[in-house]
């Protein structure tokens, strides 16, 4: 028996209009994915591929052409005014590649994390201190709490845009690139951190990355390329989500499928192959 996942985007279209152009640019073309809840997953896929359009479908910052996006009962698509402003500040935390889109500079780090509690008005003075104080110790900067964005190092300073992106306690957290502007040995503590943080506090994480060594530590990591989900990367074994990878690929209701990069360069794959039946498996031999 399967039950609801989480997160359901199903068959999720955006077109955008290009100003110079006048023309219609499909950035998503029919994205169907289902996260459970207290998923850590991965999105990869090249530039362009519509990666920060999905996220931003799912957070209510921008809306779908057509499909949905369902997040436990609520259809995130549907959402207007109060409601969608709700959604935003009550289900979802946005982490950005730049701290700079996280925080906002003049202000201390408590501060810094206090602001979206104040937005939200729902907890005392005491209290919003109280949580940022806890979120910053969690995020392990309790000691900096009144060290201002520029006064912290970028690591710090992204550790920050966490317990900011946390603050109003979301079901969901959604990353964009957030270690693209780190040094490796950093980005190795922001994964770590991440993993932590989904363990310890059950969030539901979304990560958009290029660093394959994040993705390789999610037990599932979604390829997108050209605005569809083309495969997913899992863990051989779920138990070691870090060691053998096996990346399963979509065949489509048609038969189309997309045969990864590596593979096409590996057998010499070109334009045309011969499609074979097997006994349970095919077997696809390149004819250029
Ligand atoms: N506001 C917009 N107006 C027009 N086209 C847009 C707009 N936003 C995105 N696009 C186009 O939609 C496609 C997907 O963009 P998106 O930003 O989602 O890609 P991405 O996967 O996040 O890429 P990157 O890794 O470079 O951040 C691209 O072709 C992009 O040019
Ligand atoms: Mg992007």
């Amino acid at each position: 028996m399967s039950t609801e996942p989480f997160i359901e985007c199903h068959d999720l279209i955006k077109l955008y209009q290009d100003e110079v152009s006048g023309l219609q640019v499909p950035a998503l073309r029919g994205v169907d994915l289902r996260i459970e809840k207290g998923e850590l997953i991965a999105i990869i896929g090249p530039s362009g591929a519509g990666k920060t359009t999905l996220i931003n479908i799912i957070g209510g910052l921008d809306k779908p052409s057509a499909g949905y996006v369902r997040v436990g009962d609520i259809i995130v698509n549907k959402l207007k005014g109060k409601a969608l402003t709700r959604y935003r500040r009550e289900y979802v935390g946005f982490l950005y590649q730049l701290p700079e889109k996280n925080l906002i500079w003049n202000l201390s780090a408590i501060k810094n994390v206090m602001l979206p509690m104040k937005i939200a008005g729902k907890l005392s003075l005491g209290e919003q201190k109280k949580r940022a104080e806890y979120l910053l110790e969690k995020v392990g900067l309790l000691e900096r709490k009144n060290h201002k964005p520029y006064q912290l190092s970028g690591g710090e300073a992204q550790r920050v845009g966490i317990a900011v992106a946390l603050a109003n306690d979301p079901y969901i957290l959604l990353a964009d690139e957030p270690t693209g502007e780190l040094d490796s040995a950093t980005t190795f503590q922001i994964i770590d951190f991440f993993k932590q943080l989904n363990e310890d506090l059950g969030k539901t994480i979304i990560v958009v990355t290029h660093d394959h060594r994040f993705a390789n530590m999610t037990k599932r990591a979604m390829r997108i390329q050209d605005g569809r989900v083309t495969s997913f990367h899992r863990a051989v074994d779920p138990n070691l989500p870090s060691v053998d990878r096996e990346e399963i690929v979509y065949v489509d209701d048609h038969g189309n499928l997309r045969i990864p990069e590596d593979v096409r360069v590996k057998v010499g794959i070109k334009h045309h192959v011969k499609v074979e039946a097997a006994d349970g498996y095919a077997k696809i031999i390149p004819v250029d």
